[in-house]
């Protein structure tokens, strides 16, 4: 395993590379460059909006969703059970964007996928609205040299479609369910613009699944959108957040039984519990949290891991009760990136014990140069990956992520890191003092902050159990060629497996 990742180097992150990816022969060539620039892709993304001013109608449509898988036959645990108690799967998240930044991933991935057992994705399959006919160029095609079964849980995007084509690919049913009506005289307005399910061209999955994904020890069929996979050491629980995060109370009550007992478990989520130093525990209908699950000591939980944020983040949260439970975020498998340089000084863990990828200087170097393109202001807003990392230690008062001389920043780089909203220290920096980066308006500026040459800073995780530990770590997908045999590890952390009660 090498040992140069972005903490020891510029050529480590990708900022230099040796020779160029062989992930460009993998990109179809017919596939138009996706681009969150494009009106139609956004206006494809509308459910969104739509969820959040006007109620999400996702626990409505997945209750009638499982009620027909139930009806088929479907047992109520929604569980894959797995016999070898020593195994090790992949997991990704936010992939499908089915362009140059999610194929970049692929080689590295499958390098370092070897001798993995299946493969899981967290979170928005496709993008930008979970339609079925996206399936061939983004899930089938890129992942056709894994040879293990893949499962997937939900992320927003997916729900766009109403869940129609993940239903499809994942669980083999044909869902086409109409959200319930809004009420109020405001109502009409959801009830006009949401967007209904794109078609199911069952001949062209059909097609793409035998071209790509047809050997046998590829096919699986997973229980619902939301599963547990069971195995003598570990029950690893996936849970679908729809479009807004909440679980509606049946999946809730699910959850709370698949996640009794003393057997050690993991989450995965659509939604980051610890992001951004923030904790979201996840409501869930009629009372309750996910978090609040995941903590309580009779279930024995390690480790939570979300997508939805596109990039690394670690936080080893220590609880009352002496125990630690790893909480991650990995939504960095494929889509755009998300800033990790407006993460405030951690106070949720000590700064020293957070880990992040991109490292906070190479975000804002990145989003400096994307800046500077876009403001035609280069000479201006563009700072060197050390010239960034200087401004992050001056502002938050943390070592730097790299062997830079402890150099002071230009009152240039330290005015562009106030604008592009690196925090000082644990304050997170007024809104209206710096140029939109993450929130609001986030879902268009962050996401047209897309880009298609290395360095990509994607990640990607691999899990390896045995009956006493668990072992994540994170490897990184610059895209540079000299990366895709033996990917960076840009973190890892084993966690000990105890089957036992509080
Ligand atoms: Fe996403």
């Amino acid at each position: 395993m090498r040992a140069d990742n972005s903490r020891t180097s510029e050529a480590g992150a990708g900022w230099t590379c040796g020779s160029p990816g062989t992930f460009e022969e993998l990109v179809p060539a017919r596939v138009p460059p996706f681009s969150w620039r494009r009106p139609s892709v956004l206006w494809r993304s509308r459910n969104d909006v739509l969820a959040r001013l006007f109620g999400d109608p996702s626990n409505a449509i997945r209750r009638r969703c499982v009620a027909a898988l139930r009806e088929r036959g479907t047992p109520a645990a929604f569980t894959v059970h797995r016999s070898a108690p020593e195994f090790s799967f992949m997991l990704l998240g936010d992939t499908g964007e089915g362009d140059r930044s999610q194929y970049a991933v692929v080689p590295p991935l499958l390098n370092a996928a070897a001798g993995t057992d299946f493969m899981v994705i967290a979170s928005d399959v496709i993008y930008p609205a979970g339609d079925a006919a996206d399936y061939p160029d983004k899930f089938f095609r890129p992942y056709g040299g894994y040879p293990g079964p893949i499962y997937a849980i939900p992320g927003n995007h997916d729900w766009y479609d109403g869940l129609r084509g993940f239903l499809r690919v994942f669980c083999d049913l044909d869902a086409d369910y109409a959200p319930p009506p809004w009420r109020g005289p405001l109502g009409i307005v959801p009830r006009l613009l949401w967007r209904r399910p794109g078609e199911v061209d069952q001949k062209v999955l059909d097609e793409a699944r035998a071209r790509y994904r047809g050997a046998p020890g590829q096919r699986s069929v997973q229980p619902g959108p939301y599963w547990a996979i069971d195995t003598p050491s570990l029950r690893i629980v996936g849970v679908d957040t729809g479009i807004t995060g909440t679980l509606d109370r049946e999946q809730g009550a699910w959850l709370r039984e698949v996640s009794a007992g003393p057997k050690p478990k993991m989450l995965i989520t659509g939604k980051p519990i610890h992001v951004d130093d923030t904790c979201r525990p996840g409501r869930i209908e009629g009372g309750g949290t996910v978090d609040a699950i995941v903590r309580d000591p009779a279930h024995n939980y390690v480790l939570a891991v979300g997508g939805d944020i596109h990039n690394y983040q670690r936080y080893p949260v220590r609880l009352d009760d002496g125990r630690t439970i790893q909480y991650l975020v990995a939504g960095g498998s494929g889509a755009f990136m998300h800033a990790t340089h407006i993460i405030p000084r951690t106070s949720a863990v000590e700064e020293d014990a957070f880990r992040c990828y991109p490292l906070r200087g190479d975000s804002l170097s990145r989003y400096s140069r994307l800046y500077g393109r876009w403001l035609r202001m280069p000479g201006l807003f563009e700072l060197t990956p050390q010239e960034a990392t200087a401004a992050v230690r001056h502002r938050l008062g943390i070592r730097p992520g790299r062997g830079y001389d402890a150099t002071e920043p230009s009152f240039r780089a330290r005015f562009v890191a106030a604008v592009l909203g690196v925090p000082r220290g644990r304050r997170a920096r007024p809104r209206f003092l710096r140029l939109p980066v993450r929130r609001l308006p986030q879902r268009f500026r962050s996401e047209l902050a897309d880009w298609d040459e290395p360095p990509f800073f994607k990640s990607f995780l691999r899990v390896d159990v045995t009956e006493d530990e668990l072992r994540v770590r994170c490897h990184a997908a610059t895209g540079c060629g000299d990366h895709e045999a033996d990917p960076p590890v840009e973190d890892g952390v084993t966690i000990a497996l105890r089957h036992r009660g509080p």
